[in-house]
């Protein structure tokens, strides 16, 4: 397995919160081959990916599950955006009609409720070559072992062998740090990027605790990229 790491400083601004979703966006997209026609993005958000690409597509057809991330998702001719969660077998369903050059997915399945199970469907679907961007268990490493809790992610092992068994994936690892002049910014960071997710496993009073004792002046990222 290799594994890259970067390093990166945080500034503080309203659009750094996404600052490592936005790296991983780039370097996903340094995986697409062939500027690709017909492009399924699953986990769209407000469209991190369909901004970054600079050709011309026939068709973009976004997915998630929260409304509010779609509303801010480009639209047009060739850009369609539909409410479904990645987890449900009948999002499949609807899927399955459509032919892709390409799946892509930046930042988002690591929230998975059964990442085997939903490899298992995407490989399933219509498509030629799929380029997927999935955080792991050693994102935060540090400060969950600090505050002694398990990630809520899965590991880079648990990603990459559903995906090499269902995807036949090709796969590298990228670690990320992200260094913080004091940890208030880190604190402020950890609740609005949105990394630890919905299922946080720290409240924000445990997690300001745990600043107190945090050896570090950096956050660690994991992120685990699978491509075909
Ligand atoms: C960190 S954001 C990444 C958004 C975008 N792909 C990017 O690179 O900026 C993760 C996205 O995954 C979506 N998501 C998480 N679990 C999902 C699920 N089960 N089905 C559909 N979307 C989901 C979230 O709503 C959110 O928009």
């Amino acid at each position: 397995m290799s594994v890259d790491l970067e390093f990166s400083k945080f500034a503080d601004s309203y659009e750094r919160y996404n600052i490592i979703q936005e790296k991983v966006a780039n370097e996903l997209l340094g995986l697409v081959k062939n500027k690709p026609k017909k492009i399924l993005d699953l986990g769209c958000g407000r469209g991190a990916l369909i901004k970054k690409i600079d050709w011309e597509v026939e068709f973009f057809l976004g997915v998630d599950f929260a409304k509010n991330m779609l509303e801010l998702h480009p639209k047009g001719e060739n850009i369609a955006c539909i409410y479904g969660d990645f987890d449900n077998p009948e999002l499949y369903e609807h899927l399955f009609l459509y032919d892709f050059d390409y799946i892509l997915s930046a930042s988002a399945l690591q929230w998975s409720q059964a990442i085997e199970t939903l490899f298992s469907r995407i490989s399933k679907l219509n498509f030629q070559n799929f380029a997927f961007a999935v955080f792991s268990s050693n994102t935060f490493k540090t400060l969950h072992k600090t505050a002694n809790v398990s990630s809520p992610l899965p590991s880079s092992q648990t990603i990459i062998d559903a995906a090499t068994k269902h995807l036949n994936a090709d796969f590298f690892v990228r670690n990320y740090t992200l260094e913080f002049p004091n940890t208030l910014q880190m604190l402020r960071y950890i609740k609005k990027s949105g990394v630890s997710g919905k299922r946080g496993v720290l409240s924000y009073k445990q997690t300001k605790e745990l600043m107190r004792s945090y050896p570090l002046d950096y956050l660690e990222f994991e992120v685990v990229f699978l491509y075909s």
